[in-house]
């Protein structure tokens, strides 16, 4: 089975590069390349780009790519049905090898791999925090500062689908993913609407989930629902927070700390109403880590916090 190690990118496209190049360098991402037609955001880790954005006559979202462990998998990914062959990436930064392939509900979703890695940013270092029992700070302060506290990663993006068992299924056999935890109907463990994946890595710990697969309450209605991205810590997405607000952004909600997979976020919307999420401080799990299922409403899933609005959820 093809084996995926990470989110590689995710791919918008807009009417307008300079205003989503503006919004995400507030958020925290620095350009990687911009050319005519597309613009390629990044990270302070080495991945080329994390974040693209196509010009055209409408916003929307195109689709994204998972980075998969070797050659191998991706020729492996080559062999399943519906994926193209293994072809260079001429048309990219970083270059590489890509399969492409297309979800059930026909989102765009590649395999990678060999992409040339960028310089990595300079990165501060995590903050030291002083717990009630437990001080590792002793003889300095923090001063953290309202700015745009630089993205590390892009993490995990949500898709919104018409057939949740069907692209569960799709994920599971392109990718050899694990399931962390399931969201169920409210009060009835026997009904998923909604699995959050992560990679398999064997005894290495990672993120909880680069993927959450929902129920579309209609099913014409499917795409993403959020993309998300990594901080380096509580000050760095506070700061961030601050900043965004400074500069008249539209945030959605947070900051808060999730239920499944306890991040603690928050919401904004780009510059043509996209959800883009900071996290920071979420659980990582190795193999064996047993999903739990969650039966619970809506705003219980912000263990404190801002909630989210109604409209989180459609
Ligand atoms: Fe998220």
């Amino acid at each position: 089975m093809p084996t995926a190690i990470d989110v590689a990118y995710v791919v918008y496209q807009a009417t307008d590069l300079d205003r989503m190049e503006s919004f995400m360098q507030d958020f925290g991402l620095v350009t990687a390349e911009k050319r005519g037609d597309a613009l390629y955001m990044r990270g302070a880790s080495s991945a080329p780009f994390i974040h693209a954005t196509r010009k055209g006559a409408e916003n929307r979202f195109i689709g994204g790519a998972m980075q998969m462990a070797s050659k191998a998998d991706l020729e492996a990914l080559a062999a399943l049905p519906g994926s193209s062959a293994v072809e260079p990436i001429t048309d990219l930064p970083g270059g590489g090898w890509r399969v492409r392939m297309h979800t059930p509900d026909g989102v765009p979703l590649d395999g990678v791999w060999g992409q040339t890695p960028s310089a990595s940013l300079p990165l501060r270092e995590p903050n030291a925090f002083n717990a009630g029992t437990v001080k590792t700070r002793v003889n300095y302060s923090l001063r953290p500062k309202r700015e745009p506290g630089l993205v590390l990663r892009i993490g995990h993006f949500g898709l919104r689908c018409s057939s949740h068992d069907d692209t569960l299924t799709w994920f599971r056999e392109r990718f050899g993913v694990l399931d962390s935890d399931y969201l169920c109907v409210p009060g009835d463990e026997s009904k998923v609407i909604g699995t959050f994946l992560r990679f398999n890595q064997g005894e290495t710990p990672v993120d909880h989930h680069f993927m959450l697969i929902t129920q579309s309450r209609n099913p014409a209605d499917t795409g993403v629902h959020h993309c998300s991205f990594e901080m380096q810590d509580i000050d760095a997405l506070m700061g961030a927070h601050d900043y965004l607000l400074e500069r008249g952004h539209k945030l959605e909600c947070g900051v808060g700390r999730h239920l499944v997979g306890s991040q603690i976020f928050d919401y904004w919307h780009d510059s043509f109403g996209f959800r883009v999420e900071h996290y920071t401080d979420g659980d990582v799990s190795n193999i064996h880590y047993q999903p739990v299922r969650y039966a619970v409403a809506a705003d219980e899933t912000t263990q404190w916090g801002m909630q989210p609005p109604k409209t989180f959820f459609d």
